[in-house]
């Protein structure tokens, strides 16, 4: 069919005789049967690599033979120095068993560090045109004798020098050379490989070539910008542009593991745009096959002043687990936050299955407090998993642990990111010399437009860690290294000093301590869910008494959370406002908390003003109806006010007095206090305002008793003001009014002239 197409084609230029006898003359040879292929591997360990690798192998159903599997390596540190040869001696030994199979076509392929990209049928078929007995990987780079390359054949283009992690020929030719090894374990595959190679006579006679235009073969050393991913419906490749290939097997050779790391994480099925992600169910934990959940020590390290910390707390205590399960053991570096979780700890310490707190007595390094926190799940036996997480981290999301621990990987973060800004806790991609670089994909990552669970070079912030993982993999203790000469610390220093503008998307400044997976364990990242944010710890100004208060600007999200009344938002969406007097609307704004630590904020600062007509805070110096009170900007809140009467008033202003759109603008802000003992009501009066809030901060007969308000034009009053309700009426002409007289306890009201 293929044919008959590009006939009907070709004959509409050249005529039609033409074409019929272009039919006679290429002799293809048949094309091999698929079950004429086998792919022989070296792999002493089930790696995470190795794992992936027999994963894209089975997908395509090639038919694999692993030769060495549980045998000691001793093939030297393959990638950073030479060794190798004990692969070569594994795959001597294997094909004595072959080298009289004349049809059979073997591919030798490395596996830690390579994945499939199509399938048995493509590889036969472009090894048959390659036209060649043996057929190498071919690479830019030389390795690891540069003084061969005068003894390489030159090429006019394409990759001149062999890379031994792909060969693919058939069985006897490969048998001749292998047999030909007589090296020891730890010598040089690869220099064995080019020393027959660019032999002239070898490579005639054993009818050898190289895969120059990456047909089949991809190494990624020194070829990352020349491979791009091309999505198809059911299946991702990698193309090569610059060949206009696609490449089948797909080697992350020297320092570009990561970059075939992210290479596989759409390779060749993982995620794709149809179907998403087709791997992230398998395997997965099922918590109603478990007899009992899993026991987990959670390490909280809270290293710098943090705003929101019994917050965080909170949701701690709020996460969908068994809290008798859990095992807590927090660092705190600041004197700030001992009251926190000196109330925590008072409140909560039989709740958890044990409780430690490590203070800023002992003058614990970060490194060194995370050695610690990742210890105590290493040396309990009983520890399943370790759950890192720092004080910045709001888990919104009461299911993460046991999403985590579903997933059913060795390392997993959960993808939390600075509300409405492209900052997260991990990097998609390293450049080549170790630095942050941003992926491709980093952004859709970020704001999951694609969902998935992602294999990725460093993450910070949280992340579950498996205590098997800690007790033999990772079970060097000194994993958080310490000091300058720690390179993680190192790297991410200097990253951030080449990242200029790095509110854009790189971690943040406290993250010293990304985590870096050990070598061959694999470390994902999971965004199959909204688990939660990073909060901003930067600007957060301790010297106040209240000071999450001032974080309106920073950190708006978790301020509205805090300090927002809940059903403040149900004016919107339900319409609900009550109107006790008329146009006098009076509605939720603010929480609980948010009127008690006002009134705290009020009384730590404590100086009234005393009701007295003379006033040297307002223009004049003269205030004709003078409340006892404290101005915002008294406390430096005069800003934050602003902003919150713009955020959460103004909108509400609009609702009630259509078409009028307040400047949200205000010079009078300040908190009243009423007492019997000093000034107990206010006298009738107009305000300076187009129109005024006035928000209750406590409550009537728990705190006081008596008050409210009166206007007089309409003989109406409000004798039972809410806490955290404010009302809103207009102030210069027709809303006269008083403050009715308290006569017992203290009375807080927040008040604001506004567009005076
Ligand atoms: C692999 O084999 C299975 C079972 O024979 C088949 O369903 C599947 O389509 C094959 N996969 C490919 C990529 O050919
Ligand atoms: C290599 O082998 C192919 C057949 O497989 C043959 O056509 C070709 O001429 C040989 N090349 C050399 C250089 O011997
Ligand atoms: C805390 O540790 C640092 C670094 O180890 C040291 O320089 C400092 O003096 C220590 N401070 C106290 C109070 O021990
Ligand atoms: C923190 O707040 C105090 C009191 O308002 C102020 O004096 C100080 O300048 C602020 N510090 C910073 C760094 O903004
Ligand atoms: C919000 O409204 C609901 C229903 O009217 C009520 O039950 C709840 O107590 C209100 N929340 C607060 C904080 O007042
Ligand atoms: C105001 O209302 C009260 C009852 O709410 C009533 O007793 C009083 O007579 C009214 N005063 C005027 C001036 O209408
Ligand atoms: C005033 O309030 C206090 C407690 O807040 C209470 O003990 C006392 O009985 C109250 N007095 C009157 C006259 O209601």
């Amino acid at each position: 069919m293929e044919y008959l197409k590009f006939c009907f084609v070709f004959s509409f230029w050249i005529k039609f005789s033409n074409c019929v006898y272009s039919t006679e003359t290429p002799q293809a040879p048949a094309p091999l049967p698929k079950e004429k292929l086998l792919v022989l591997t070296v792999a002493t360990e089930e790696t995470d690599g190795f794992l992936r690798f027999m994963q894209s192998a089975n997908y395509f159903n090639y038919t694999v033979k692993v030769l060495g599997m549980g045998d000691a390596w001793k093939g030297g540190d393959v990638g950073r120095s030479i060794g190798g040869g004990q692969k070569v001696r594994l795959l001597k030994e294997a094909m004595e068993a072959l080298a009289d199979q004349e049809d059979l076509v073997v591919l030798v392929v490395d596996s830690y560090d390579l994945i499939f990209a199509g399938g048995p049928e493509e590889i036969l078929r472009k090894f048959q045109q390659a036209n060649h007995k043996v057929l190498f990987a071919a690479e830019g780079l030389i390795w690891p004798d540069k003084r061969l390359a005068d003894k390489y054949p030159s090429v006019r283009s394409g990759k001149r020098y062999l890379n031994s992690g792909g060969i693919i020929g058939y069985a006897p030719y490969i048998n001749r050379i292998v047999s030909q090894w007589n090296l020891h374990d730890n010598d040089d595959d690869q220099l064995f490989y080019t020393k027959i190679y660019v032999d002239p006579l070898q490579r005639q006679t054993l009818n050898m070539t190289l895969d120059h235009k990456c047909q089949i073969f991809q190494n990624l050393n020194g070829a990352v910008d020349e491979v791009l991913l091309k999505f198809g419906t059911d299946r991702v490749r990698v193309r090569n542009p610059v060949y206009d290939s696609l490449p089948v097997v797909v080697h992350g050779n020297g320092n570009t593991k990561m970059y075939l790391n992210y290479l596989a994480n759409y390779v060749p099925n993982a995620w794709n745009y149809e179907h998403g992600c087709s791997h992230c169910d398998d395997d997965v934990v099922d918590f109603t096959q478990l007899k009992d959940f899993p026991n987990v020590w959670v390490g909280v390290f809270i290293e710098q002043p943090t705003p929101f910390l019994p917050e965080f707390f909170q949701r701690l205590l709020t996460l969908d687990y068994p809290k008798d399960k859990l095992k807590l053991f927090v660092h705190n570096n600041e004197v700030y936050h001992e009251k926190h979780i000196q109330k925590f700890w008072e409140e909560n310490r039989n709740v958890f299955k044990s409780f430690k707190v490590v203070g800023p007595e002992e003058n614990l390094s970060q490194g060194e407090a995370r050695n610690m926190g990742m210890d105590l799940c290493r040396k309990d036996a009983t520890c399943d998993y370790y759950f890192s997480i720092e004080s910045d981290v709001m888990l919104t999301n009461r299911q993460t642990l046991k999403l985590l621990i579903e997933q059913n990987r060795k390392i997993i973060g959960p993808l939390v990111t600075r509300h409405g800004k492209l900052w997260s806790n991990f990097w998609g991609a390293l450049s080549l010399d170790g630095y942050y670089a941003r992926s491709e994909d980093y952004v859709d990552i970020v704001q999951r437009k694609r969902v998935g669970v992602w294999n990725i070079p460093y993450m910070a912030h949280v992340y579950l860690v498996k205590g098997n993982v800690l007790r033999n993999e990772m079970k060097e203790r000194n994993y958080f290294v310490l000091e300058k000469l720690d390179p993680d610390m190192a790297l991410c220093r200097n990253a951030r000093e080449l990242t200029s503008h790095r509110e854009k998307d790189s971690p943040s400044p406290e993250s010293f301590h990304m985590l870096r997976p050990p070598k061959g364990i694999f470390m994902y990242l999971t965004n199959r869910h909204d688990f939660g944010r990073l909060i901003s710890t930067a600007n957060y100004n301790i010297s106040h008494y209240n000071n999450d208060l001032w974080q309106i600007f920073e950190n708006p999200v978790d301020w509205k959370e805090k300090y927002i009344h809940q059903n403040y938002t149900r004016i919107f969406t339900e319409n609900r406002m009550e109107e006790p007097c008329p146009d006098v609307f009076w509605f939720p704004v603010f929480s609980e908390k948010a009127c008690d630590e006002i009134v705290e904020e009020m009384e730590h600062y404590g100086s009234w003003s005393g009701g007295k007509h003379e006033d040297k805070r307002i223009a004049g110096g003269y205030e004709t109806v003078p409340t006892d009170d404290i101005h915002m900007k008294q406390i430096g809140f005069d800003k934050e006010w602003l902003h919150f009467i713009r955020e959460f008033i103004s909108p509400v202003t609009l609702k009630v007095f259509s078409g009028y759109y307040t400047k949200g603008y205000a010079l009078m802000n300040f908190v009243v206090k009423y007492t019997p003992e000093r000034q107990a009501y206010l006298r009738p009066h107009h305000d300076s305002s187009t129109f005024t809030i006035n928000i209750a901060l406590n409550n009537k007969d728990t705190d006081f008793q008596g008050g409210g308000c009166r206007f007089h034009r309409y003989n109406c009053s409000i004798e039972s003001p809410r806490k955290g309700w404010t009302f809103m009426h207009p102030g210069r002409l027709t809303h006269l009014h008083e403050g009715l007289p308290t006569t017992n306890g203290t009375r807080y009201i927040a008040v604001s002239f506004i567009d005076p």
